[in-house]
């Protein structure tokens, strides 16, 4: 498993907006679209693409699309849509699926309601979006329902990490598959109730609520 933290001063201004608890919803949902942008960016420099002749107004030349199969887009609902648009915005053309996971507050389980994923994905390139990885139990079902799909190249996009996650996360995934994890931030640590601290709350809520 490969982590990757975007080191770059608009990511860092955009998140600390983000975790200002006196951000509004309205600009909350419009920051996380804006770091999705810059963070989607960065996790698609390995998106494959073949090579393609055109015709320019001049001359004849060579290019690149996006290569086939083409790649699927997986947000993990709630919080994961608010980053839909953002990803969309860079790679129009790709498939959307969808997840939905809830974390049982008590027991931190994940409790999956909803699995929208075509039923083959070998050979597909796979980016999820989850805002939070906070003990990484719903990340882990969510890689495992694109690796029992036949995903083998998954990228997820978050925006905090925990680095209790992170352990949980590459002990589960292990080398089953390319898997890489991108974000903005790697934060302290996880309290008492499973929150990433100094974190910026609870995404869906701040989102959505
Ligand atoms: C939050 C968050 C992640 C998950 C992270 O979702 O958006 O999906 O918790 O926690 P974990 O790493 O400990 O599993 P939540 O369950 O609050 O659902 P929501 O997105 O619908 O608000």
């Amino acid at each position: 498993m490969r982590i990757e933290i975007i080191d770059h001063p608009l990511v860092a201004h955009k998140l600390t907006l983000l975790r200002d608890e006196n951000t509004p919803s309205a600009v909350f949902r419009q920051l996380v679209d804006e770091l999705v942008t810059l963070l989607a960016y960065e996790a698609t420099h390995d998106a494959r693409v073949q090579e393609i002749t055109i015709q320019t107004p001049l001359t004849e030349t060579t290019g690149v699309k996006l290569a086939e199969p083409r790649p699927i887009v997986v947000p993990i609902l709630r919080a994961g849509l608010g980053m839909l648009e953002g990803m969309s915005k860079l790679l129009p053309s790709a498939e959307i699926g969808f997840l939905g996971l809830k974390r049982d507050e008590e027991t931190l389980q994940a409790i999956t309601y909803a699995n929208r994923l075509p039923d083959d994905l070998s050979g597909r390139q796979c980016y999820v979006l989850d805002p939070m990885l906070a003990t990484g139990a719903t990340l882990i079902d969510s890689v495992n329902y694109l690796l029992e799909r036949g995903a083998r190249d998954v990228t997820c996009v978050c925006l905090l990490g925990a680095p209790e996650g992170l352990r949980n996360l590459e002990k589960a995934i292990g080398n089953r598959a390319n898997v890489t994890i991108f974000m903005a931030a790697l934060d302290d640590h996880l309290n008492e109730k499973g929150y990433i601290v100094p974190g910026l709350g609870d995404a869906g809520d701040r989102l959505y609520g």
